[in-house]
Formats: C-alpha cells, structure tokens, sequence
C-alpha cells in the first residue's frame, strides 16, 4: 500500500506525467528530455531523482551516459504503467512531447544507420561468402523456437538483430555488446521495431551483467570467432541460464580462410562440433543438437545446448585474466 502510494504521490505533477509518458516509449537520457520538455536540466533531474526514489522509474549507467526508463519490476512500475495508461493521448502538450521525442529518435537512427553503412561493406564480404542469413535465422528459430523464450540475453548484440527477431514473442530482452557504435544501431533498430521491453546495453561477455540462473535463453550469433577464450565465453552464460534454460551458438564451421583474421579481425577460423560440445560439457550443459548450414566457403554452424535441472551452476567469478 505505501510503495502505491509513494509512487502515486511522487508522480502527482504535470511534468513527472509527461516525464513518465516519455518514458512509457522507450529509454532516454536526461539531455533528450531536457531538448523534449524545454526545462532547464536541474529541474528535469530533480522530477527524475523524485520518481526514481518512490520506484516509478530506474535508471541505468552507462559509463558516463545514464538511462531512465519505466521500473521494469515491483510495485512502482506496475503503477507508472497503469498512470500512463490513463493519460490521453490526443493532450496537446503529450502530443508535442512525442513529436519531439520522434525528432529525436530519427536524428539518433541516422547517425547509427551512417556508422552501420560506413562498416556494411566490410561485413557484406563476410556475408558473400555463407549461406543467407534468412536460412540461418529459420534454422535457429527451428532449434529455439521464440515461442518457448521467456527471458532472452543475447550476448554480442551487434545491431541488435537477435533480439528483434525473437521481440514479438519474448517477456524480455536484454543485448549486451562492447561497441557503442553497435549499441546505438541496435537501440534505433529496437525503437524502430517498437520493442520496448528489450534494452541494448553496453557490456563485455566475459562478465556478463546478469545474475546466475536468471535468464532461461542465451543466444551468441557469430561472435565467438572474434573472441580470445571461447570457452570462458561459453561458461559465462552458462552461469547466467535457468535450470531448463538453452544457449544457442552460431558460429562458423572450422575453414582455412586466413585473410579473415587479417581484413575481418577473426580471432578464429570456426569451430569443430567437438570443440563447442566440449566447452559446453565443461560449463554443466548438456549439447541437444548440432546443424550445419553449408554455403560458399564458410559452413555456418548451429549449437544448442541445455542446463539440466539438477546441475549446479558454474562459479560466479570468471577467469579475471580473460578480461578483454
Ligand atoms: C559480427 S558481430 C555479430 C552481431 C550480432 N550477434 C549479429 O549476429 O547480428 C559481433 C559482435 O560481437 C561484439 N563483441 C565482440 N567481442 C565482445 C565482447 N568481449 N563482449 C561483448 N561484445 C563483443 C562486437 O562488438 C560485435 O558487435
């Protein structure tokens, strides 16, 4: 009773309301809001620290950028959600608060659409030389059909395209990548697709930002290539799976095309069904099924594997030397 009414109190103000509008669309920094509003910054901060103490909102750092957004979970949130269901949306003011945000969001996509062109011709290479990715998408929604994901990490987001692809169907997305640059593709990808319960966030796969045992789907498509340790790489969101939980990995096949260590900065060139399943028996999972997808030069390879429910997961604390 006190957290409903703490957040009803704490959102009893025109401009928390159509703080809280905003938020209901996606996450934004206090610079957007400010640009939205037309308030001077001390002000927004002081109407955001309020509504993020009585629960209504979170906010999440970045390095030195920080994201606020509707409470995901507990009481505030439920309440932020249902006061923002009954604001109407035809008001003048909430009318022009959007307009402004859609200005925003535009200008964000096009500057991460124009770093997306900058580099697609260099990933378009890769592409050429395997099977469509419409093929190897179909494949993985065979082997993790999106229906039976609750709660999806996807690590190494890059554009964000795992998590649009499963979006429609999930309770929750979270994409972890160490690009900015990919980040903030994947943000204008996820704003574009309306997927508001997904979050990209800035992260390193080897410490994954996610408890043990909290995500019941792992999916890491085509980036275990560019990566030191693989192995850490795979035990690290074997940590983070549910008993019952599934990690899929797509990657390459093992290949002798060296000059994409060069062009492409792959640390590996593919991986052997042997190798995966044994860094996945070394992490507690279980391997349920391998598929090749040969195409061109590169063979594209599907790996699912599953934490049984009775196994224990591995140690919280990864190997610090593998830190990249
Ligand atoms: C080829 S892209 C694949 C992106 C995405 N999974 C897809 O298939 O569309 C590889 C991604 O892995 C990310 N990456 C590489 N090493 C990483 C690390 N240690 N932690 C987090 N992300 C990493 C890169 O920044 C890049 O966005």
């Amino acid at each position: 009773m006190d957290q409903v009414l703490g957040g009803l109190r704490a959102a009893g103000e025109e401009t928390r309301l159509r703080l809280l509008a905003l938020c209901a669309r996606g996450e934004l920094t206090v610079t957007d809001m400010v640009a939205i509003l037309g308030l001077s910054q001390p002000r927004v901060s002081r109407h955001l620290k309020v509504m993020c103490e009585s629960g209504l909102l979170e906010r999440v750092r970045e390095g030195a950028w920080v994201f606020y957004r509707l409470a995901a979970r507990g009481p505030g949130g439920t309440v932020a959600r249902a006061i923002v269901a009954l604001l109407p949306a035809e008001d003048p003011v909430a009318t022009r608060d959007r307009d402004r945000h859609n200005e925003i969001l535009r200008a964000r996509a096009e500057a991460a659409q124009a770093y997306f062109r900058a580099n697609a011709e260099q990933w378009d290479d890769v592409r050429r030389l395997h099977v469509d990715e419409t093929r190897v998408e179909q494949a993985l929604m065979d082997l993790l059909p999106p229906e039976s994901v609750r709660d999806l990490l996807d690590v190494g987001t890059g554009t964000g395209r795992m998590m649009t692809l499963y979006a429609p169907h999930i309770r929750e997305g979270l994409g972890i990548d160490m690009s900015r640059e990919m980040l903030a593709v994947a943000r204008a990808n996820l704003d574009q697709a309306g997927a508001t319960h997904c979050q990209a966030r800035l992260g390193d796969l080897y410490h994954l930002p996610c408890e043990d045992a909290s995500r019941d789907a792992v999916t890491v498509h085509q980036v275990l290539h560019y990566v030191e340790h693989p192995a850490e790489a795979v035990r690290e969101c074997a940590r983070v799976l549910r008993p019952g939980g599934r990690l899929a990995v797509v990657d390459f096949a093992p290949h002798d095309l060296e000059d994409l260590r060069e062009r492409h900065k792959h640390r590996r060139l593919g991986f052997s069904h042997d190798e995966v399943a044994g860094w996945c028996t070394d992490a507690g999972l279980d391997m349920v099924e391998t598929r090749d997808l040969p195409g061109g030069a590169l063979t594209v390879t599907l790996w699912l594997a599953h934490r049984p429910a009775a196994a224990s997961a591995p140690s919280q604390t990864p190997n610090k030397d593998h830190a990249a």
